[in-house]
């Protein structure tokens, strides 16, 4: 039996815009497995980036419920969901933020400074996952100044800093060329191989599916299907990389 890392039970969405109530996500279940690589994919404002939100725990949600390991994280208060977060999940957003006056290195060990964490024991972590995402000549860089396909794997190695169960990622390699995105995707998709961690990741790049081990997709704040993809996921991740 596979373990269940995810699961939504009638989950609703409305924003309040003025006097407006607006529905975005319908009724939505949804199971996702531990050690599952899923893409979250779907129309521009079908309503994933707002999923992905209240999965993250940010953003509340309507009607219905989260449990993320069991928990289910809206009958929590806001402080247990920021330690949930801080201890459990990465977040990779779109566009990734820094804080402009500290160096690569600084800003991937800052997650954990702030959980009380020594900076020297942070930097000596930041370190190996620098290395890990292949960016340890960057490390005294002002990240501002690299690509934007730098930038994203300095985010993942932040993201793994506090060695997560979960990373959420909100399109990755959207602003990514071709390369850059297939070399990142290569990358998640070693990190939940050889650590097992449950990557929920949104994409509109066709061509990454093969990587996916679940694609669920998204219409008009509904889940339209949710499959697992037994196909391709080693065969051809693995045939791509001899290349
Ligand atoms: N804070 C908000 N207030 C009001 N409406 C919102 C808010 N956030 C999102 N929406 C609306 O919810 C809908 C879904 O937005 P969402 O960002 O989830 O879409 P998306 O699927 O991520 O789109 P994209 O692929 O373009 O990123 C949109 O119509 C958007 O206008
Ligand atoms: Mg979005």
């Amino acid at each position: 039996m596979e373990e269940v890392a995810i699961k939504i039970e009638k989950l609703s969405k409305s924003f309040q815009v003025g006097k407006n109530n607006i529905p975005v996500l319908f009724d939505i279940d949804l199971e996702i497995n531990k050690g599952d690589f899923t893409m979250l994919v779907g129309p521009s404002g079908c309503g994933k980036s707002t999923l992905l939100h209240i999965i993250y725990g940010l953003e509340s949600p309507t009607k219905g419920k989260v449990y993320i390991d069991g928990y289910d994280i809206w009958e929590k208060t806001k402080d247990w969901r920021a330690y949930f977060r801080n201890q459990k999940v990465g977040f990779i957003p779109q566009q990734a933020f820094w804080i402009k006056s500290l160096t690569v290195i600084e800003n991937i060990a800052i997650p954990a400074v702030i959980g009380g964490e020594s900076f020297k024991d942070a930097a000596e972590r930041a370190a190996k996952l620098i290395e890990l995402v292949g960016m340890e000549k960057w490390a005294d860089y002002r990240p501002y100044d690299l690509s934007g396909g730098q930038q994203q794997k300095i985010a993942l190695a932040r993201s793994l800093l506090l060695n997560p169960a979960f990373i959420i990622a909100d399109e990755p390699t959207g602003n990514l060329d071709q390369k850059a995105g297939k070399n990142l995707l290569l990358l998640l998709r070693d990190i939940n191989k050889k650590f097992g961690i449950t990557i929920l990741m949104v994409t509109h790049d066709l061509n990454q599916y093969k990587y996916a081990s679940r694609i669920v997709n998204m219409l008009d704040g509904k889940i339209v299907s949710n499959i697992i993809n037994k196909h391709g996921i080693d065969f051809i991740a693995n045939s791509d990389r001899k290349k």
